[in-house]
């Protein structure tokens, strides 16, 4: 079934127009701060790696918004009864949480056509096969999509039904920085009708240790995960950048209130890059931008909801008051 119900709306990297990559590596190591394209992170193995992340003691979203979607799904999903909808989920992963609100759907007896987008084709077909496996013959219909989160947008202004309600979980909405997060949530509601509803969840601002701990694991996976980037770039790219020339470190700004991710240069090297045809010099202590993760106040949530048309149904917390899963309604 998992070829059947596949779109692919992003081919994967390695068929790109090589000069496509090339040239968003290009960007990224010719400006300064250098950085690198932040969707390079979800190959198949950094899919994996993310997997690893979310089960790790010091990642906390992962858990936390879980506790959130087992203690409220019936309430958000009382929002939902009615006619037929589209249940769309943007960088579904493996699932496990939206499984949540999946069964308290098909408890109540409300339809609904589920759309699971990931920029992995990988963890689209391994959702695809959970589906299956929790529920043998699955009891809805299911289109995954593989594309990025604005090409999702597009697949629904042309696609949406009557009724739609929009997934962003796990706090993907502060990988974007401030400007990209306005962009998008207009878009989205450009994209939806009067009345739709989107969840999409919102990590916190708190206690900076606990941030330093979960971008820093004991483990390295979080490392791994972004030499993997530079992995990526020497196999797709013929570059030779060598991970013992940098160190990981994840930091918080206080004056963006984001977490940032960096690949550090160690010492004066210089990484070839074929496919680009360049050389490009770093500095000791010259710092990679790999990603943001940006942390939230409830009134930040409140003004993003009010300056893109949204009004703020409920938002659900956790326990600990880390994570926020916030149900908005589009207004027209
Ligand atoms: C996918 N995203 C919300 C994660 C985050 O927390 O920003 C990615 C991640 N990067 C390092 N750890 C997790």
């Amino acid at each position: 079934m998992a070829d059947r119900n596949i779109q692919i709306l992003k081919p994967d990297i390695k068929d790109d127009p090589a000069h496509e990559l090339a040239l968003s590596v290009l960007e990224g190591l010719s400006s300064r701060p250098k950085s690198l394209p932040s969707r390079l992170f979800y190959d198949d193995k950094g899919s994996k790696l993310f997997q690893q992340i979310m089960e790790l003691e010091e990642y906390y979203p992962t858990r936390c918004e879980a506790e959130i979607l087992e203690k409220y799904a019936a309430e958000i999903t009382e929002h939902a009864s009615g006619a037929k909808f589209n249940l769309v989920e943007l960088g579904c992963g493996d699932g496990a949480k939206t499984v949540k609100l999946l069964d308290s759907l098909i408890n109540k007896k409300i339809e609904f056509n589920f759309v699971p987008l990931d920029i992995s084709r990988a963890a689209v077909e391994f959702l695809l096969g959970n589906l299956e496996k929790r529920y043998g013959e699955i009891p809805f219909e299911v289109k995954g999509l593989v594309a990025e989160y604005f090409q999702g947008l597009s697949w629904l202004t042309d696609n949406a039904s009557e009724r739609n309600m929009v997934l962003f979980l796990g706090s993907n909405i502060g990988n974007f920085n401030k400007p990209t997060a306005l962009r998008f949530l207009r878009h989205l509601w450009h994209s939806l009708n009067d009345g739709d509803l989107v969840l999409i969840g919102y990590d916190l601002k708190k206690d900076l240790d606990i941030l330093y701990d979960a971008y820093n694991d004991k483990k390295g996976v979080t490392k791994e995960f972004n030499f993997n980037v530079l992995d990526r770039i020497n196999s797709l790219l013929g570059a030779n950048f060598e991970r013992k020339n940098f160190q990981h470190q994840g930091l918080y700004n206080v004056q963006t209130g984001a977490m940032e991710s960096y690949l550090i240069s160690q010492s004066k090297h210089i990484v070839t890059i074929e496919e680009v045809g360049k050389t490009f010099n770093f500095e000791p202590w010259e710092a990679i931008h790999m990603e943001y993760s940006y942390k939230y106040l409830e009134s930040d949530i409140e003004s993003l909801a009010s300056s893109t048309g949204f009004e703020i149904l409920k938002n659900f917390k956790d326990s600990k008051g880390y994570f926020v899963d916030s149900l908005w309604q589009v207004k027209k």
